[in-house]
């Protein structure tokens, strides 16, 4: 089996449908070759690629855009399970991204408009008052994508699953892009 189809089965569900979105840690490199980590959701899955939104006045945009590769950890701890994906990142489409913001739920569409640099500034208090505010102008259904709204697909070139049992050894097996196809190798845990 090949690895993207491996992730989509290990998820307890499909990534963008019926308000679930996998929780991950994005790892990207800034300008003078340091790494960052934050967590984002899991879009969706559409072919070979894993997608993420997020919003353009980030540090991950700035690092992404000057270093376009990324990798991706999924944690299953209840299945122990680990997933890691790695490979080159690019930025998706206007209309790609404003599909996505619009299966989102209305909490994570009002967190996209709510959470830019400038409203960091503010005191939190005014922030509370500014998303009532802002969440009565634009009732269920009106509200659109924030203009700083942007998506990234990364295209894994390396997937690597590590599996743990309860009373036995882990294991992990790497599969690394070749071409159009894989090849796997089982490595130690
Ligand atoms: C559970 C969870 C989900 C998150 N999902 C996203 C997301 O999908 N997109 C996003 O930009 N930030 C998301 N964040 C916030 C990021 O972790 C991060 O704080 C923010 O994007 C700024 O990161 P940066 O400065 O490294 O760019 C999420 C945080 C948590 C805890």
């Amino acid at each position: 089996m090949d690895p993207m189809t491996l992730l989509a089965g290990a998820l307890p569900g499909t990534p963008g449908v019926d308000g679930y979105f996998p929780v991950l840690s994005l790892a990207t490199v800034d300008a003078a070759g340091l790494p960052d980590v934050r967590t984002v959701l899991l879009s969706e899955i559409v072919g070979e690629e894993l997608y993420f939104h997020t919003d353009t006045g980030s540090r991950k945009v700035v690092q992404l855009e000057t270093t376009p590769v990324a990798a991706l950890l999924v944690t299953l701890p209840e299945q122990a399970r680990q997933i890691v994906a790695r490979g080159p990142v690019r930025r998706v489409t206007d209309e790609e991204a404003a599909r996505a913001y619009h299966v989102r739920s209305r909490y994570l569409q009002l967190l996209a408009w709510t959470n830019t640099v400038a409203s960091a500034q503010l005191p939190a208090a005014e922030r509370e008052s500014r998303w009532a505010e802002f969440a009565e102008a634009h009732p269920d259904g009106t509200l659109t994508p924030p203009a700083g709204w942007c998506g990234f697909a990364v295209r894994p070139d390396r997937m690597t699953f590590w599996q743990g049992g309860p009373d036995g050894p882990s294991h992990r097996v790497e599969y690394t892009r070749d071409g159009n196809s894989w090849t796997d190798a089982h490595l130690p845990g």
